[in-house]
């Protein structure tokens, strides 16, 4: 099935917001397109091994002692204000590196934050969960959020790292009607135009394929969810792509004040936070809600992001 035959059943049958497209064949994506590898060189497979070697048997101890965290329970709201003729008026939320492998009430107050911010879509890029116990956990939290506005994601280091297996969040995901989009991408018609979500898998673990972005089209708006910063080398300009969206950082967890970040995990290169460019590309790189390694957080509070479209200035005319 096309694109074309596939939106002509959605003008037909009533309103859909989600398919997959290949940005070459522009055909629909099946199944075993999702999770195509690529080439790892030898440092990132010792970094992989070194990191779910860590990972697992540090969250299973500090989990016997599960309500020490500090520096968790209250978050910042940023705002990003965009400008896409497609999206004037649209807000959306991005939320990043949940770790949810226990529902805190901490989470609680996320959910009620982002019900204040009144979405229309949510955006997660990744480490929802460290254990795979942890999933009940995290769909309870993932189902909450879905109840306010459609939820896309996509996966990171850590969600590969637990163990689960891709299609086990995929199954998860349908069942809690959320998108899940691993080197996918998926459009939604807006009242202007349209916007597309491409999620690719993690790139600070080679496995992000950018051929899952379409071309680019009048009237639409392409957003990059990825987890990791990287992305942003591997983007040349012939991507059409009008934001890029991510985290894995944590904003450095731990900053102390007169010491540069000292804690940044591979596929950061260098960026800690904040807004990035490289060439016509901006990302966003967001501190994430929760924790790596060691359950506290210093001076470096966990971060919620608005997405605000708003309309576009009108050229100053000179005479
Ligand atoms: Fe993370």
């Amino acid at each position: 099935m096309t694109v074309e035959q596939y939106r002509r059943i959605c003008r037909e049958e009533g309103p859909c917001y989600t398919f997959w497209i290949h940005a070459e064949t522009d055909r629909l994506l099946t199944g075993s397109d999702m999770t195509r590898r690529l080439t790892v060189s030898w440092p990132d497979r010792l970094r992989s091994f070194i990191g779910y070697c860590l990972s697992e048997p540090l969250y299973r101890a500090f989990s016997l002692v599960p309500h020490w965290e500090w520096g968790l329970s209250n978050h910042d709201v940023s705002i990003l204000t965009q400008r896409h003729p497609s999206l004037t008026g649209c807000r959306a939320v991005h939320l990043t590196d949940l770790h949810l492998d226990r529902y805190y009430p901490r989470h609680d107050k996320i959910v009620t934050t982002v019900e204040q911010l009144h979405p229309d879509w949510i955006f997660i890029t990744g480490d929802l969960l460290n254990v795979p116990e942890g999933l009940p956990h995290l769909f309870q939290f993932l189902a909450r959020l879905r109840t306010i506005a459609p939820v896309y994601m996509t996966l990171g280091n850590h969600d590969h790292y637990s163990g689960v297996p891709v299609a086990e969040y995929a199954e998860q995901a349908d069942r809690h009607k959320i998108t899940l989009l691993v080197n996918q991408s998926a459009i939604v018609s807006t009242a202007r135009g349209e916007l597309v979500i491409v999620g690719v898998d993690d790139p600070s673990l080679h496995r992000a394929d950018l051929r899952c972005v379409p071309p680019r089209a009048d009237h639409r708006c392409t957003l990059l969810l990825a987890h990791a910063p990287n992305i942003l080398d591997y983007v040349d300009t012939n991507y059409a792509i009008d934001l890029i969206l991510c985290g894995h950082s944590h904003g450095g967890q731990w900053r102390v004040p007169g010491i540069p970040t000292f804690w940044l995990p591979p596929g950061c290169n260098g960026r800690v936070a904040g807004w990035h460019e490289s060439g016509a590309h901006r990302l966003y790189v967001n501190r994430g809600l929760g924790w790596s390694f060691l359950p506290f957080r210093l001076n470096c509070r966990p971060e919620i992001a608005v997405i605000e479209w708003i309309e576009e200035q009108t050229p100053t005319r000179t005479t």
